[in-house]
């Protein structure tokens, strides 16, 4: 089955990017000119998605807001003579069909997407995190679908990150298919040391099947007392098997601190308008420290 439906959990609190993230969604968060989520927006929309589900919170309207038309800024960039940004503007709002659910108690990313059971139905839905976002020209959510097209399976966006942060992510356990391409055996969420499979950890994307809620429904809290979609995954993995891509693609976790300014300083220096001069800027800093 085509997959048309894409859920972006943006519910969560936040508490590594405070105080930044006190009164502003981390997923509001600017990347240079544009806020995180309109990147991972796009990525859906240039991946083939058509309708959206936001997952959202209490203080989170300004997500809402972003994806809407603004009438009185429209009007005033017309008459301001400023038609490029008031085309830009106006195509924000017509990205895609986005809606938006309430999350109305933060219990973890799996009770997040379970959020999404009604919008979803009976078709395969791709995830893609809210804070996390993936710059390439492959849009990641792409090389998923396309491996779930051909699979019929779920899949899991994977990447190997440092040993020593391992403890920190998912842990995944793979077997090479071929390229970049696995099958996933097993997975365990914030392993305690010693307990990781591999150094592989799912990072910011998924396909999954439908079959993702009955599971979900009955998920009790894991790692952190909160319902964690990676093990319904598990469960996935082990009754149905998944598949695992090692994308190709550059990931900025907005939701740490570093994470935000390694996405400014790189998108920032691609950047059309800014990033020659930003590149200058950067090359005195450095020759200084
Ligand atoms: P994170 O675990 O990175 O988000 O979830 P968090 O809970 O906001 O992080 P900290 O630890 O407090 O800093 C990944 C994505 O899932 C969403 C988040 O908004 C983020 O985009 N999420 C997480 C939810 O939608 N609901 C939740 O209950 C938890």
């Amino acid at each position: 089955m085509k997959i048309r439906k894409a859920v972006i959990p943006a519910a969560g609190l936040g508490t590594r990017v405070l105080p930044a993230s006190k009164s502003m969604p981390k997923e509001m968060l600017p990347i240079v000119d544009k806020p995180a989520i309109q990147y991972i927006v796009e990525e859906a929309v240039k991946s083939g998605i058509e309708d959206i589900l936001i997952i959202t919170s209490r203080g989170k309207t300004t997500v809402e807001d972003h994806f809407d038309r603004a009438p009185e800024l429209e009007e005033r960039l017309l008459k301001a003579g400023k038609q490029d940004v008031y085309e830009e503007m106006v195509a924000i709002s017509k990205l895609a069909n986005i809606q938006y659910v309430r999350q109305k108690e933060t219990k973890g990313l799996g009770h997040a997407v379970y959020c999404a059971k009604a919008f979803v139905g009976n078709e395969p839905f791709a995830v893609l995190y809210g804070d996390d976002v993936i710059i390439g020209e492959n849009p990641v959510c792409k090389q998923l679908i396309d491996v779930y097209d051909q699979h019929g399976l779920g899949v899991v966006g994977m990447k190997e990150v440092p040993a020593n942060m391992i403890s920190k992510y998912g842990s995944l356990k793979i077997d090479p298919v071929k390229d970049n391409l696995y099958k996933v055996t097993d997975m365990v969420e914030k392993p305690a040391p010693g307990k990781e499979f591999s150094n592989f950890s799912i990072l910011g994307r998924c396909v999954l099947p439908s079959k993702i809620f009955s599971i979900l429904e009955n998920t009790t809290p894991g790692a952190g007392g909160e319902i964690q979609l990676t093990d319904a995954m598990l469960q996935l993995c082990k009754t149905e098997g998944m598949m695992g891509v090692d994308f190709i693609g550059t990931r900025y976790d907005m939701g740490n601190k570093l994470g935000i300014l390694q996405a400014i300083v790189e998108v920032g220096l691609q950047h059309k308008e800014v990033g020659a001069d930003f590149r200058e800027y950067l090359k005195n800093i450095a020759a200084s420290l």
